[in-house]
This record gives C-alpha cells, structure tokens and sequence, in this order.
C-alpha cells in the first residue's frame, strides 16, 4: 500500500468533522464520496461546504473556479455499497459510540473492496479494539482531525496493536498532501494527545466557575488573554458541541478515570440538548447555527488568575510525556497546531511558576483528590 494508489476517497458521516474532512480532501485533489444516512444531512454538509469555500474565495486563499472545481468533485451519497464502490481509502467520522461504530463496520466490511484501506477520526474510542471489528486489523489507523477541520492544520496519526508500518507511512503522507502536519501519537491511550488535554478542562472551567463565582466571561477571557488560547473554553466547548464532549469526557472515563474528573454539568446541557453553537444553546446563547465569538476583552482576564485550569492542562500534557505518548515537542506542535495556542503551554507555565503550578494541584489534590496529584514530571519541571 503507498499514498500513490489513493485516488478516491470515502468519508462516512457529514457532520462537523465529516463535511469538512471530504473539503480539505477534495482541496487536495481527491474524488470524495461524502456518505451520510438521509439526504436531508447531506444537503446540510454541502451547505456547509458551500460556505467555507466562499470564505476561502472571499479571504483570496481560493479563486471562484477552483472552489467551483473543489466543490463539484464531492459526490453526496446515501445508499452505503454504491458509497464504498471503488474507494482506496475510507475515512470514518460518525458519532463517538463504540456499539454504533461495531455496527458501522460490520456494514463496511460486507461491501467494501479488498484494496479499501481503513481510517477513523474518532477522538477517543480505542483504535485496536475498533480494528478487531473489521477484516483489516493491519490497515487500520486513527486519523484524527481537528474542528475545523478546515483551519486547523493538525491531524493525529494513531496505529493500532496491528497496523501494519507501511499502513503508518500512507498516512502520515496522507495527511501531508491535504495539507496538513501530522503528529504521531504512539500510543492509543484515551483522548490521544490534544483531547487528553482539552477534555478535562472544559470540566475544570466549570468547577472553577462554582469555587470561584465568577461569569463564565471572565474565565473565558483569562484563558484566551492570560493563557494564549485562541478562544475561551466555555467557548470552545460550544464551538466544538456538548454532545462531542459529553461522549469524548464518557469514553476517555470509562477508559483511564484518571484522566477527567467529570463535572454534571456537561451531561446536564448533553441532556437538555443544550449541545452549543449548533443547537443556538450550550453554555452561552448563540443566533442561529453560524459561526459566532464570544466577546471576551483583557479588561475582563485582568479580574481573573485561571490558574487551576492551566494546571490542569499542564498536569495531563505532563502525563503524555512521562508516559512516552509523545515528545515535549510534539505535544507543543499538537496543541499549537490542533487547539491554536500561540504559546508554548510549558512556557505560559513559567510566566505562571512552575513551582505555583505544582502548589495550585497539590491543594486541588487534598481537597478533592487523585485526580489533581501532579505528574512526576511536571515536579521535576525546571523549564
Ligand atoms: N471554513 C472557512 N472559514 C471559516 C471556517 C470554516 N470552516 N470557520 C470559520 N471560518 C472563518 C470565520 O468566518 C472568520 O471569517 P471572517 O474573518 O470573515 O469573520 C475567519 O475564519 C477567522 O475567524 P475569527 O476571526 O473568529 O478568528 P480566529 O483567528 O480565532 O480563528 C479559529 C478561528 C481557527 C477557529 C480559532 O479561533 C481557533 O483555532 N480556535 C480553536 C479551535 C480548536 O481548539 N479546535 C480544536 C477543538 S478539539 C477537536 O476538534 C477535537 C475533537 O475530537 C473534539
């Protein structure tokens, strides 16, 4: 298998991540099938795509006949065998639940070709277990994009037990020819890197909110302001969807409980269908289902230290290195590139102390437990 023998590409499910992965796919130059159950998501995605190209044309990063080209090279289609049909690469996105993925994959292999290489963008669930479903444990891999996919110029590379290295070497490739970087995590443990990191800290924002009462703006704008975060967490949990962090924060639990300590709160707004942005409701309250910022102003960060939150982030990013997840440099490139931050987060942990970081958890940890105990490495940080 090589990155050669790619031409035509089929991406399962249309959703935020979907639609946007067949986009920058079909900006590559690829044949995109985009595969979703009913035609009423497809007319959604190709909505979708429709305007992330004008805004592509309209900031002159496209001209109107490319986008026109780009577009027209992205086949919706429902019915799923005639969605597989001569596909060299499949590239699932449906919703972060292993029983509807076992069915998903039960259903790929019994029409899928032979050559048909396999690849998830799931977030979370494990990429070995999700392999042992098909016929292809050693050309599976996880592909992970980043929301919007669009934009955001990260996509984890994730083996399973299985893959085979050649499976590894495509992809990398792969990813590099839609015109992004890859970072190889090597290790499938849960959240991979950027969501081990990004997960828990929607939960801590929120218990921070309780400890220190204080408007969700407020911590918003430290963490964009203070901590070189492009967006607020409350914010971006709207942007990327409750419902993708209620099942991310289920599945990386489920998995290793000492990566989260999960807030009700974010279950409560999963239930009430409170799901962000998309539903014009999640934490904050939005106009419709377009793309809108929060107003978070300096003025509003110099009222808050967000503290607790950036030790919460530094505290799991600690883990991934001491546990061979990946390098300090790779981690650095993943949050740069996947969650946009313009400062190297061990950096903003000096401005901040390494040694206040370290007493922020120790006392996190005597009062609500484990889950705050700094990693080693996070201890013996001199910087
Ligand atoms: N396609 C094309 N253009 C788009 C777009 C898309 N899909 N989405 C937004 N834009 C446009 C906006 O409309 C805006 O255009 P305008 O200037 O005409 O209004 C422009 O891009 C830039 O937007 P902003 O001025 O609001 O500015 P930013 O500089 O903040 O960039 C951002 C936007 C790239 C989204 C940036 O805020 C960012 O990096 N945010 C963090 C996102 C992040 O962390 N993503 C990862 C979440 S975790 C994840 O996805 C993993 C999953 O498994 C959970």
């Amino acid at each position: 298998m090589s990155l050669s023998t790619i031409n035509k590409i089929t991406v399962l499910g249309s959703g935020v991540m979907g639609h946007g992965i067949a986009q920058v796919s079909a900006m590559a130059g690829y044949s995109v099938v985009l595969r979703d159950i009913e035609q009423s998501f497809l007319d959604k995605a190709m909505e979708k795509i429709k305007w992330s190209l004008s805004k592509l044309v309209e900031k002159q990063k496209l001209s109107q006949a490319d986008a026109d080209k780009i577009f027209a090279r992205i086949t919706p289609i429902v019915d799923l065998k005639q969605a597989l049909r001569g596909a060299d690469l499949l590239i699932e996105a449906v919703p972060e639940e292993m029983s509807l993925k076992k069915k998903v994959y039960t259903e790929v292999d019994s029409f899928a070709e032979v050559k048909t290489l396999y690849a998830s963008n799931t977030s979370t669930l494990p990429i070995t277990e999700m392999a042992a479903l098909t016929s292809r444990p050693d050309r599976f891999i996880g592909l992970h994009f980043f929301n919007p996919p669009q934009l955001m110029p990260l996509v984890e590379v994730i083996p399973g037990g299985k893959t085979n290295n050649s499976m590894v070497d495509m992809a990398m490739g792969f990813v590099q020819k839609v015109g992004k970087q890859p970072v190889l995590c090597k290790k499938d443990v849960a959240g991979f890197i950027v969501n081990r990191v990004f997960i828990p800290l929607v939960h801590e924002a929120v218990f921070c909110q309780e400890r220190d009462n204080v408007p969700m703006t407020t911590i918003d704008s430290a963490v964009k302001f203070r901590m070189s975060f492009p967006m607020g967490i409350f914010e971006l949990a709207d942007y990327t969807g409750l419902d993708v962090v209620h099942k991310a924060t289920v599945e990386m639990h489920s998995r290793d409980s000492k990566v989260i300590r999960p807030h009700p709160k974010i279950k409560q707004l999963f239930d009430e269908k409170s799901l962000g942005q998309k539903t014009g409701k999640g934490f904050y309250e939005y106009k419709g289902d377009k793309y809108e910022r929060i107003n978070l102003t300096e003025q509003e960060a110099s009222r808050y230290n967000p503290i607790a939150v950036l030790a919460v982030a530094a505290n799991n990013a600690a883990w991934l290195i001491s546990n061979g997840v990946c390098s300090k440099q790779d981690l650095e490139k993943a949050l740069k590139l996947g969650m946009g931050l313009k400062k190297e987060l061990f950096a903003t942990v000096q401005d901040f102390g390494a040694s206040n970081v370290v007493k922020t958890l120790r006392d996190l940890a005597a009062r609500h437990g484990p889950f705050y105990e700094p990693d080693q490495y996070l201890v013996n940080y001199r910087g």
